[in-house]
């Protein structure tokens, strides 16, 4: 069929925030989303799959500010870098068809024009934002960004303030998303219609802040300077930029808008089924077909985060179990519409029971005998079944319409458990059949002993199509085992037996997916949560040249004296010497990692060229160096320092 005349079908991941390396909870929605667009391929749809990046905002600009780059440094780093979200999607084996990034060109100018037309209807109007004001920082707060109540960079008083701020008339559409969301089945799971009604539409919507004047890394508002489009309308719209509304970078919007489904995680199914919806309905454009809110995998009942430690990284798991076995297990465990809990034990479990028992045992021992029995050519004369073979045909011959059914419903948990319930069939039809017995007497036995190896063929075929978009590369080296062709690969051959030729050619291959030894494992694991994280999920920053980086003084101090900041938990004072024979006093947030009195007499290293700056209310001229790492999840800090023959005064270079 040619791709024109296909059905298509357009599948999203949200776009990520490149603020931090991405975990394994993140790399469970874009497999989950990977499997489902393989799936619609297979079966012969034109799929477009989106993924990509979410990259303004004020997280991001404070971050780049703390590694001393600019913003969009930053985030190229994190998208782009070695070890970065387009390795990971490559290691991950992720098919999108195409990867947006919000800094895009074309998406920052067609958001320009989507925010002048919401003005220009109308939906867009100018108010005032009500929040917290630092006067000597000059920075606005919201009121949960404070600490303590106070100014988080300086931790003095702050005073009530009003930002001036666009808002979105979200309270006019109301009415029509909740409608939207009570008829049919615009958001599913069904539970999270109930959520959205209860805890948002019901308490009434208000209107929504969608402009921002106190940080800058963001779409500038092009006809008012000084306003920046709030991130998630900047970012909902990547959904529609990538086709090329509002703009010419591409033209595929007649052929995929509107996408046939949304998937997201639980947290922000709001921004998806009301706010979305609402922008929609505000520029004129048809609405998406469906939004699924997945759950979140959780560790130890909380959600998974940084601080959770190594186990989490995607990279690390998939060097050791494979990408194919990781993608698996992520799909097969959790149902995909809750919450799971991931844990090491869970992981190696499924891999030993599914993969290497049921799965890889059936294909290991199935093609193991075609060779042994056969040299690897079944005989010609084999296609009769017997009574005993009806249970296992049937069971394979129902199988692609059950899993179809939980695959058009996205429960690609019980799609694969349809799959695992005939390979588990197929192994105990080896035992019923005990081919080993019949080979004793291949003059009586052969044809027969040949029709059953047959039959298993087919069946490990057949799983392996449905197989395919969980795990694409294991599929492929199964396919070449049974000397598959294009067309025994295919959706359609996935609903007939009998379609390998009856005198196949089998290659045994290697062990797909070896056992594991829990205890050993599981104590490995252990010892390699206790050391750092690996830089290639650390990606190390980009280039500076040797002129920039000799712009920085760094130099040998002594600590004169070392004393804890009143009021403060992070700060130590240090007055230092740093050569020059006037004392220099540095504040640094390491309370937590030092007592004062370990440090006094040190030999240290300090940049000493940094613009002074107010902590506390006290002036600190520089700033000491120290190493600093994540283990078991918890941040470890050790301040630098030197043999204490070197004299104060020296630089590094
Ligand atoms: N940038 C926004 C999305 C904008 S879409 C227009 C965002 N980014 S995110 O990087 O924070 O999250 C991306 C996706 O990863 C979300 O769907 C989120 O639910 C998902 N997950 C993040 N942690 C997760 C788990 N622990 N488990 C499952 N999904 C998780 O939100």
């Amino acid at each position: 069929m040619d791709t024109d005349s296909k059905k298509t079908f357009y599948i999203t991941t949200p776009i990520y925030y490149p603020s931090d390396k991405l975990h394994i909870g993140h790399t469970y929605c874009t497999v989950a989303t990977d499997a489902i667009a393989r799936y619609k391929r297979l079966c012969g749809c034109n799929v477009m799959f989106l993924t990509g990046t979410d990259e303004h905002g004020q997280k991001i600009e404070e971050k780049a500010k703390q590694a001393g780059i600019t913003p969009q440094q930053f985030v190229d780093n994190i998208v782009e870098g070695n070890g970065g979200i387009l390795d990971l999607w490559k290691l991950m084996n992720i098919s999108n068809d195409r990867f947006i990034r919000t800094t895009d060109g074309y998406h920052v100018n067609a958001v320009q024009r989507i925010f002048s037309k919401m003005y220009e209807n109308g939906d867009i109007y100018k108010g005032k934002y009500v929040g917290k004001y630092c006067t000597p920082c000059e920075s606005f707060w919201t009121e949960s960004q404070l600490v303590d109540g106070k100014c988080p960079d300086c931790g003095r008083e702050v005073i009530d303030a009003e930002e001036e701020a666009y808002f979105f008339r979200l309270s006019k559409y109301a009415g029509r998303v909740r409608e939207l969301l009570l008829t049919g089945d615009f958001l599913e799971p069904a539970s999270r219609v109930n959520e959205m009604i209860k805890n948002f539409i019901d308490p009434g919507l208000e209107d929504l802040c969608v402009s921002r004047t106190s940080f800058t890394w963001g779409i500038p508002v092009d006809f008012d300077a000084g306003h920046v489009v709030y991130v998630w309308v900047d970012a909902l719209f990547n959904y529609m930029t990538a086709l090329g509304y509002m703009n010419d970078a591409h033209d595929d919007l007649k052929k995929y808008w509107p996408a046939d489904v949304h998937i997201v995680g639980k947290e922000i199914v709001r921004f998806h089924s009301i706010i979305w919806p609402a922008m929609l309905m505000s520029v004129g454009e048809p609405l998406p077909k469906k939004v699924y809110g997945h759950g979140w995998l959780v560790m130890d009942g909380g959600k998974m985060s940084k601080s959770k430690g190594n186990v989490v990284d995607p990279y690390r798991l998939a060097e050791r179990y494979g990408v194919d076995a990781l993608r698996f297990f992520l799909l097969r465990t959790f149902p995909f519409g809750a919450d799971g809990n991931f844990s090491n034990e869970l992981l190696i479990g499924c891999i030993n029971n599914d993969l290497a028992n049921d799965l890889g045992n059936l294909v290991s021992r199935t093609t193991a005998m075609a060779e042994k029995y056969f040299g690897g050519r079944l005989p010609e004369n084999h296609r009769f079944h017997g009574e005993m073979d009806d249970a296992l045909v049937s069971a394979v011959s129902a199988l692609r319409g059950r899993y179809e059914a939980q695959m058009e419903k996205f429960q690609l948990q019980n799609a694969l458990e349809e799959i695992f319930k005939v390979i588990q069939r197929a192994n105990k039809y080896i035992d019923e059949n005990a081919p080993w017995v019949l080979a004793r007497d291949m003059d009586a036995n052969g044809p027969r002993l040949a029709a059953v190896l047959y039959n298993l063929l087919e069946t490990v075929r057949i799983c392996a199509v449905l197989l395919t978009p969980f795990m694409p590369e294991s599929c492929e080296k199964i396919f070449e085992q049974l000397g598959a062709d294009e067309a025994s690969r295919s959706w359609d051959s996935a609903a007939r037996w009998a379609v390998l030729p009856a005198d196949c050619r089998v290659v045994k291959g290697e062990a797909l997916f070896p056992r594991i030894d829990m205890k050993k494992e599981l104590e490995e694991l252990e010892k390699m949560n206790e050391a750092p994280s690996e830089s290639k999920s650390n990606p190390v920053l980009p280039n500076v040249t040797i002129d920039e980086f000799a712009k920085c003084d760094m130099r040998v101090c002594k600590v004169l004296s070392c004393e804890s900041v009143k009021k403060s938990e992070k700060l130590l004072k240090f007055t230092l010497d740093d050569g020059s024979g006037a004392p220099r006093q540095i504040l640094s947030g390491i309370r937590k990692f030092y007592e004062p009195e370990q440090l006094a007499g040190k030999t240290v290293v300090a940049i000493l060229n940094l613009p002074p700056r107010k902590m506390m209310g006290l002036e600190s001229n520089g700033m000491l160096l120290s190493a600093v790492c994540e283990v078991n999840g918890e941040e470890k800090l050790h301040l630098l320092m030197l043999d204490d023959s070197i004299p104060a005064g020296y630089r590094l270079c």
